[in-house]
């Protein structure tokens, strides 16, 4: 059974749609396996979000991820990495599909009130950079 990292990020912590969010992902089937609340530091966002260290956004998503608190959590299910990219909808609201999260909750193609891995080997990174085995439990 696949397992994929989740981030609820600030601008959706600020608004207290925690809940909201996490319904979503339960109605779609996901498990909240291991879940907890962070406030990062920016260089732990950069150290997170290396990947986009060249885009000319970075540094902005960086201080953006360290604005504020984030609820950083591990989804179980069939497919659980696509499924949850489907219940994110597209990284601009503008283009998602209604009744995805980002349609519903996101503020603008920054504030975009989730993160999702996007494949298993940055899903197994993105887990091992947050918990530890033992903090997961299926
Ligand atoms: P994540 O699940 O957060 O990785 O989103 P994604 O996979 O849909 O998008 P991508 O990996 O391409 O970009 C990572 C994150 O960078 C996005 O979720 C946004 O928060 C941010 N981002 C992407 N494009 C822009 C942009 O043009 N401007 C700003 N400010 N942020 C952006
Ligand atoms: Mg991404």
């Amino acid at each position: 059974i696949e397992r994929t990292l989740s981030i609820i990020k600030p601008d959706a912590t600020n608004r207290n749609l925690t809940g909201k969010i996490n319904a979503k992902f339960e109605e779609a089937g996901l498990r909240i396996v291991a879940q907890k609340r962070m406030h990062l530091t920016k260089e732990q966002a950069g150290k997170f979000y290396a990947v986009h260290a060249e885009r000319p956004f970075y540094d902005e998503l960086c201080e953006f991820m360290a604005s504020a608190p984030v609820v950083v959590q591990v989804l179980e299910g069939e497919g659980a990495i696509a499924k949850n990219r489907e219940v994110m909808g597209a990284t601009n609201p503008a283009d998602a599909e209604a009744g995805t999260i980002r349609a519903e909750f996101a503020e603008s193609v920054g504030e975009n009130s989730v993160h999702g891995s996007d494949a298993p080997e940055t899903a197994a990174e993105e887990i091992a950079f947050f918990f530890a085995g033992l903090e997961i439990v299926g």
